[in-house]
C-alpha cells in the first residue's frame, strides 16, 4: 500500500486526482472503467477533477463508470440515492455520457437477481480500471460491514447500526435511513486493477490503522485491501493519527520524490 499523509483535504484531493489522471492517460484511446464511490470522503477529489476538466481540459468522454453501492428502497431520483448523489457531486459536471454511469437498481423488485446481474455487468465491461473508496468508521468499504466475507460478491446486505447512525446526517431522522443496500462485495472490489482510498478526520483513525496495519480479517473489512497490489491510501493527519508506521510512510514518499522510478509500498 502506498500511504500518503497530507496536510489537508485540498492536498489529498490533488493526490487522488493525480491517480485518476495517471489511469486515464494509461488507457488512452481505449477509455477507462471508473469505479465511483459516494459519501463525503471523495467529494473534494471530485471537485478537483471537475476543476481540471473545466480549466485544464481533462476529459472523461471515453470513460464509463460503475457505482459501488445503492440503498434498497429509494427510487433513483430520490435525493439521497447514490444514483442522484454521484450526478450532483461529480458526473453531471464532467463530459461523461450519463448513460455510461451505472449503479445497482435500489428500486428493483428482485434485489437478489439485481446484485448478480450487476456483478455480471461489471465483468462484461472488462472490470474496473480505477476504484475510488472511502472507509466507514467501522472499517467497511462500500457497504461491506464487519463480518463480510473477504471473497464476497455484489449482494444484498443489512446496514450496521453504526453505519445507520453515521449516515443519519443526510436524512431527517435515523429512522429514515434505509436498512438494506446493494453493495459490491470485497471480492468484487479486489478485482479492480487500481484502487485509491481516501479518509479524513479522527473518526476514521482506528479504521485507517486497521486497514494498513491490522490483521486481515472480516472484523475490519477494509483489511482485504492489503492483498491488492496497487492501492494508494490518502489520509490527513487526524485520520493517520493511529498509524504506528506513519514515519516510515512519510520517509517512503520522500524517497519516491527523490527517485522517481521508485514505487514503495
Ligand atoms: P463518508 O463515508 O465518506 O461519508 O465518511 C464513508 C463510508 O462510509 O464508506
Amino acid at each position: 500500500m502506498e500511504i500518503h499523509i497530507v496536510q489537508n483535504a485540498e492536498r489529498g484531493a490533488e493526490v487522488v486526482a493525480d491517480v485518476f489522471v495517471r489511469t486515464l492517460q494509461e488507457a488512452g484511446e481505449s477509455g477507462t472503467v471508473l469505479g465511483l464511490a459516494t459519501g463525503s470522503s471523495p467529494v473534494p477529489a471530485y471537485a478537483e477533477l471537475i476543476r481540471r476538466h473545466r480549466e485544464e481540459g481533462l476529459s472523461f468522454a471515453r470513460s464509463r463508470a460503475f457505482l459501488l453501492d445503492e440503498y434498497i428502497g429509494l427510487p433513483a431520483g430520490h435525493e439521497q440515492s447514490y444514483h442522484h448523489f454521484i450526478r450532483e457531486n461529480f458526473t453531471s459536471h464532467i463530459d461523461i455520457d450519463d448513460a455510461a454511469v451505472v449503479s445497482p437498481d435500489g428500486a428493483s423488485a428482485d434485489p437478489v437477481s439485481e446484485a448478480a446481474s450487476y456483478d455480471r455487468r461489471l465483468r462484461e465491461a472488462g472490470g474496473v480500471d480505477l476504484q475510488i473508496l472511502g472507509i466507514g468508521s467501522n472499517g467497511h468499504i462500500a457497504f461491506n460491514e464487519p463480518g463480510s466475507s473477504l471473497g464476497s460478491r455484489t449482494r444484498v446486505i443489512g446496514l450496521a447500526r453504526s453505519t445507520i447512525e453515521d449516515n443519519a446526517r443526510y436524512f431527517d431522522t435515523a429512522d429514515d435511513v434505509p436498512v438494506r443496500a446493494l453493495s459490491q462485495g470485497l471480492g468484487t472490489i479486489l478485482e479492480a486493477r487500481r484502487i485509491v482510498l481516501t479518509a479524513t478526520g479522527a473518526g476514521k483513525a482506528e479504521a485507517v490503522a486497521q486497514l494498513a496495519e491490522g490483521a486481515i480479517s472480516a472484523r475490519w473489512p477494509a483489511t482485504a485491501l492489503q492483498m491488492h497490489p496497487d492501492v494508494t491510501v490518502v489520509v490527513d493527519e487526524a485520520a493517520a493519527s493511529k498509524l504506528e508506521l506513519a514515519d516510515y510512510y512519510r520517509y517512503s514518499r520522500r524517497l519516491e520524490a527523490e527517485h522517481p522510478l521508485l514505487a514503495l509500498g
